[in-house]
């Protein structure tokens, strides 16, 4: 379904914001080493979707003071989104040789440079919420333990150590669903919540974006896992056929039944943010562009 052109001008211009700061923020530091501003820039300013710092800036609804800020924080989820995805790829995990339509980061500059590259950008991600101008103490200290929290060893690193070396033994739908909200779910709630937590939105705000966007990210992994499974890499720009002998909803029960499930999340995600305060068209015109893309990829 074709989107209404404001909707359509207002994502590209948050998409076009997101890009350029993030231009920016790579550029302005000096004595980073030339090699690792390099594969810096390969990893972090290679097409993608931005859905996270996208879903940040949409939550936020900036006013013309809160821009920078919004910018800023979603700048910051995506490079702790890049840095899983350089790890994500290495040998000793995915094995990936393609990424965002370029050879994966360590293909490009090594596996010392790929993984010192994926550390500097996790710490940067920190620096930038210790600097968001006009944001006072106690919401900085409360971003930075929901990100830490949402990337430390009970969130995506747990997830991908799960992914990576206990498989085999998840046979079920929960422990599949467990899986695909450690490693991507919580990702996605805690852009959503740091955004409603940057906007001053009230606790049980906080919460019920949180429950939008736990659907969507959960969503979204079960649609990423049938790209795996039925697109070329062309088309997802990254390697796929990865996931064919681990255990997902595509690989247990089928695409028919993954793809049901997607909808089911998707579903509830778009009815769980009809209940937020959060301005609800543009949020679900970028959910219609990512999950059209998904059913049917295009370049
Ligand atoms: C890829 O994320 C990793 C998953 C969680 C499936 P995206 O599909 O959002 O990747 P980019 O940012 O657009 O490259
Ligand atoms: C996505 O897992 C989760 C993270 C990268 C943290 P995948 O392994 O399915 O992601 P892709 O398919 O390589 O993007
Ligand atoms: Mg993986
Ligand atoms: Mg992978
Ligand atoms: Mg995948």
């Amino acid at each position: 379904m074709p989107l209404p052109d404001q909707q359509l001008a207002g994502m590209l211009s948050a998409r076009d914001a997101i890009e350029g700061r993030l231009e920016q923020l790579l550029a302005s530091p000096t004595g980073v080493p030339p090699n690792l501003s390099a594969a810096l820039r390969h990893a972090l300013l290679a097409p993608s979707k931005r859905i996270r710092p996208l879903l940040v800036y949409h939550v936020v609804e900036p006013q013309d003071a809160q821009i920078a800020g919004a910018l800023d924080l979603g700048c910051a989820v995506e490079m702790v989104h890049t840095a899983s995805l350089i790890l994500d790829d290495l040998p000793c995990m995915d094995d990936a040789v393609m990424r965002r339509q370029r050879p994966t980061t360590h293909m490009a500059f090594g596996q010392a440079t790929a993984i010192l590259a994926a550390i500097a950008l996790l710490s940067q991600a920190f620096g930038i919420l210790a600097a968001l101008a006009g944001v006072d103490d106690a919401t900085k200290t409360r971003l930075a333990a929901e990100l830490s929290a949402a990337v430390g060893w009970t969130g995506l690193v747990a997830g991908q150590e799960l992914d990576v070396n206990e498989r085999a033994s998840i046979v079920a739908v929960d422990g599949i669903e467990r899986l695909n909200w450690l490693k991507t779910g919580v990702l996605f709630v805690a852009a959503a919540r740091m955004g409603a937590m940057l906007r001053g939105l009230p606790d049980e705000e906080v919460e019920a974006v949180g429950l939008f966007a736990s659907h969507l990210g959960l969503a979204f992994q079960t649609a990423d896992d049938l790209l795996d499974s039925n697109a070329t890499a062309d088309e997802a720009g990254k390697d796929v056929g990865k996931d064919g002998n681990k255990t997902t909803l595509v690989t247990l029960f089928g695409e028919q039944a993954a793809l049901l499930s997607y909808r089911e999340h998707l579903d509830k995600a778009e009815a769980a943010l009809l209940q937020t305060r959060v301005n609800a068209p543009p949020l679900m015109a970028m959910i219609a562009r990512l999950f059209e893309r998904r059913e049917t990829p295009t370049p």
